[in-house]
């Protein structure tokens, strides 16, 4: 398949016809205009690992003959793993998995390249975001990486012919595993899916640091207003609420932290934040950030107690961890302040500022652009030899949800090392015969 399929607005927010004859509407707050044609150049600077992996394989091409499902927030950086990708020889169909997250210059920017097929346009509404990528699985990929599972679950949905033909897949988010673990469980899995957001070289860096400062600069930049000197609640104390906790006190912000799970929340006493339940954090909050996974975490009984001009953002997953439905029928009025914030005033004339309408604000903001490029490229690194291991290795696994051989991980450690040039020592052969004998008397004590 060629490319040229859509047409979109590019990031001056010149309006164009997509090949499907929808009007696309320009960006209302377009971003610096790229110094270049290329949208992908300054972020290829910054992913020197998925950019080794294109070197190494676009010779042999061994990912040749197979047709690659890629759903993922289409910017710039996940644009590279398209590419590397197709480089190695791989058909590559993309999509968003986040109808509000696409760049439009990126895409246009790939779809022009043979052998990429774009199914995702900027300023997509939900339903286009949905038949966008029932469209791609009518092509029949053979092969889905997926960021939130919702093409692995149309794909198993709506299109079983097509998930019984699919020969494997990798999922990069956590409340995507949690999906892909529920079918897994249920037994409808057709085929195996490495779980790539439960490495370590995806979470320990991808949730803790590039969601940690993703989320907190474009709090900052949308409502342009400091995170110092604030009382930020963070919701969720796992990899990505610890990143955006940490680095608010490291802002200068006082923190608070809720969590449902006791020894989640004895850890986060233990780093030194306040941990209280939602309920009293509440009336605290300057700045309240959910990353949970989960849905109503911030609800009617909290907006009620909130301060004025509380800003509210979700850093977790869709727009489901703030209760919307909730603040609109609490709201007397809505209005919108600023490009980015939608202002609720309360029946008591409170202000309370929704960021990024409740969607992931690292991503959905007028401003956002995702992890930084540094970070995503170990997690698409992750995604690559995903796709590069369960194709071409000889292996017998069946439809279920595997743990990425740690080979992998280290592979895309030690290659994020040399480009960093940063050497580490080798284990001695006298530590290695250490470890290794369990009689060894000098380790009884
Ligand atoms: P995690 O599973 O490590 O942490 C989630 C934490 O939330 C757990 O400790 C859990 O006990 C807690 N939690 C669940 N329900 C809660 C509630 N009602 N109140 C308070 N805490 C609650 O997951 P991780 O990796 O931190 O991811 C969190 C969310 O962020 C997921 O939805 C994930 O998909 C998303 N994510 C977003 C990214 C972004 O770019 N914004 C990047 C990576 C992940």
């Amino acid at each position: 398949m060629s490319g040229g399929r859509f047409v979109v607005t590019d990031r001056r927010g010149e309006s164009s016809i997509a090949a499907s004859g929808r009007f696309i509407a320009p960006r209302t707050n377009p971003l610096p205009v790229s110094p270049t044609d290329d949208p992908l150049a300054w972020a290829r600077e910054y992913t020197p690992v998925l950019q080794s992996q294109g070197d190494e394989h676009e010779d042999a091409e061994p990912l040749s003959g197979y047709t690659i499902a890629v759903a993922t927030h289409m910017e710039a950086v996940s644009g590279c793993l398209v590419e590397a990708l197709n480089r190695a020889g791989a058909e590559v169909l993309f999509t968003a998995s986040e109808p509000q997250s696409t760049h439009g210059d990126v895409v246009a920017y790939l779809d022009d390249i043979d052998g990429i097929t774009g199914f995702a346009w900027e300023g997509m509404t939900d339903e286009e975001f949905d038949d966008a990528q029932h469209e791609l699985l009518e092509q029949e990929p053979d092969f889905i990486l997926d960021d939130g599972c919702e093409l692995i679950s149309k794909c198993h949905a709506d299109h079983p012919e097509v998930a019984k033909q699919v020969i494997g897949g990798g999922e990069q988010t956590t409340a995507g595993i949690t999906r892909v673990e529920a079918m897994d469980e249920e037994g409808v899995l057709e085929f195996p899916v490495y779980g790539v957001n439960d490495t370590p070289m995806k979470h320990f860096f991808d949730n803790v640091h590039g969601t940690g400062e993703s989320a907190l600069v474009n709090v900052s930049i949308t409502t342009n207003t400091v995170i110092t000197g604030q009382t930020v609640v963070v919701a969720g104390y796992g990899y990505c609420g610890r990143g955006i906790a940490r680095k608010a006190r490291g802002l200068g912000a006082q923190t608070v932290v809720t969590e449902v799970e006791p020894r989640k929340a004895l850890q986060a006493h233990m780093d030194g934040h306040c941990v209280m339940s939602m309920g009293e954090a509440a009336e605290l909050g300057d700045i309240f950030i959910t990353s949970t996974g989960t849905r109503d975490v911030l609800r009617r009984e909290h907006f009620e107690e909130m301060q004025d001009g509380a800003q509210l953002a979700n850093a977790g997953h869709f727009d489901v961890e703030i209760d919307l439905d909730g603040l609109e029928a609490y709201a007397d009025d809505i209005s919108e302040p600023k490009d980015g914030i939608t202002r609720y005033e309360t029946p008591d004339g409170r202000y309370l500022n929704l960021l990024a309408n409740g969607r992931l604000v690292n991503l959905t903001g007028p401003a956002s652009e995702g992890h930084p490029a540094e970070i995503i490229d170990t997690t698409h690194a992750m995604m690559f030899v995903t796709a590069y291991d369960l194709i071409t290795r000889d292996h017998d696994l069946g439809p279920g949800l595997y743990a990425i051989p740690d080979r992998l991980d280290r592979d895309v450690a030690e290659r994020k090392l040399e480009t960093l040039d940063i050497d580490i020592d080798a284990v001695t052969q006298a530590q290695q015969e250490y470890a290794d004998d369990w009689r060894n008397e000098g380790s009884s004590f």
